[in-house]
């Protein structure tokens, strides 16, 4: 969990970059979201719905604040597979020590596979769900350039990397150095695949927006 002295350094970091009157920036929890409800035209999160501690709580509050007939989407990425960077990380790590394998992101991450993204998004009573891939190129320069990043201490697989003997932490990296494939330039490609989920607010307005759960259909007895 981040200090909020940090939190406000990233913002206020973030703020001179986007450097875009239109652009408001504010810090909140993303399973009580401070907007009132159906006030957004599209509601997106990028890479943290699974880091929440309820997903479902997100899906429906990014749900209540949408107009009826807006967008909500996420995207997350694909630890298990198309995340090469990680994958190949993970990979090797377990495979050299079997016990860790529960803290691979593909482990700790179910949700983040194109059924249990789909699931969620029509759980919190979003319709025309669809799930497709986003591919980003990921070309590192050489080796160097693709370890060094995991060094950092900072994310999962770097914490993760830090935690271990100095000795485990050289295997994996010769392990990974000797399987991975350089290209005659020495550089090594691989892609970076985010499963990206959307789903259009009801625009029936009989159903009724709560704030913890989600939709709800009129009352019998009042129509409201
Ligand atoms: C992998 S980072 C992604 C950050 C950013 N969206 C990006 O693409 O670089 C995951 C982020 O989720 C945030 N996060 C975790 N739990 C949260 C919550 N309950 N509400 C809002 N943000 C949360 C963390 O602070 C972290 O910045």
């Amino acid at each position: 969990m981040l200090g909020v002295d940090r939190i406000e350094a990233y913002v206020s970091e973030a703020r001179n970059r986007v450097r875009d009157s239109r652009a408001r920036l504010e810090v909140g929890d993303a399973c009580t979201l401070t907007w009132s409800s159906a006030t957004c035209d599209v509601t997106v999160s990028g890479l943290v719905l699974n880091f929440v501690p309820d997903s479902d709580a997100m899906a429906r509050e990014m749900v209540r604040v949408t107009r009826p007939g807006g967008k909500v989407a996420a995207y997350v990425w694909d630890y298990a597979g198309g995340m090469q960077m990680l994958r190949h990380f993970w990979d090797v790590a377990v495979e050299l020590n079997p016990g860790d394998s529960r803290v691979d992101q593909a482990e700790r991450f179910p949700l983040c596979q194109p059924d249990p993204l789909e699931q969620l998004f029509r759980r919190a009573g979003l319709i025309s769900v669809s799930v497709r891939a986003i591919d980003v190129p990921t070309v590192f320069r050489d080796f160097e350039d693709y370890w060094r990043p995991f060094l950092g201490k900072q994310g999962a697989a770097p914490t993760y990397l830090a935690s271990l003997p100095g000795g485990t932490r050289d295997r994996i990296r010769d392990v990974l150095k000797a399987r991975l494939v350089a290209t005659a330039d020495g550089s090594i490609a691989m892609t970076a695949r985010a499963w990206a989920v959307q789903g259009t607010a009801t625009p029936n307005p009989s159903l009724h927006r709560t704030r913890s759960g989600g939709l709800r259909p009129p009352s019998r007895a009042t129509g409201r």
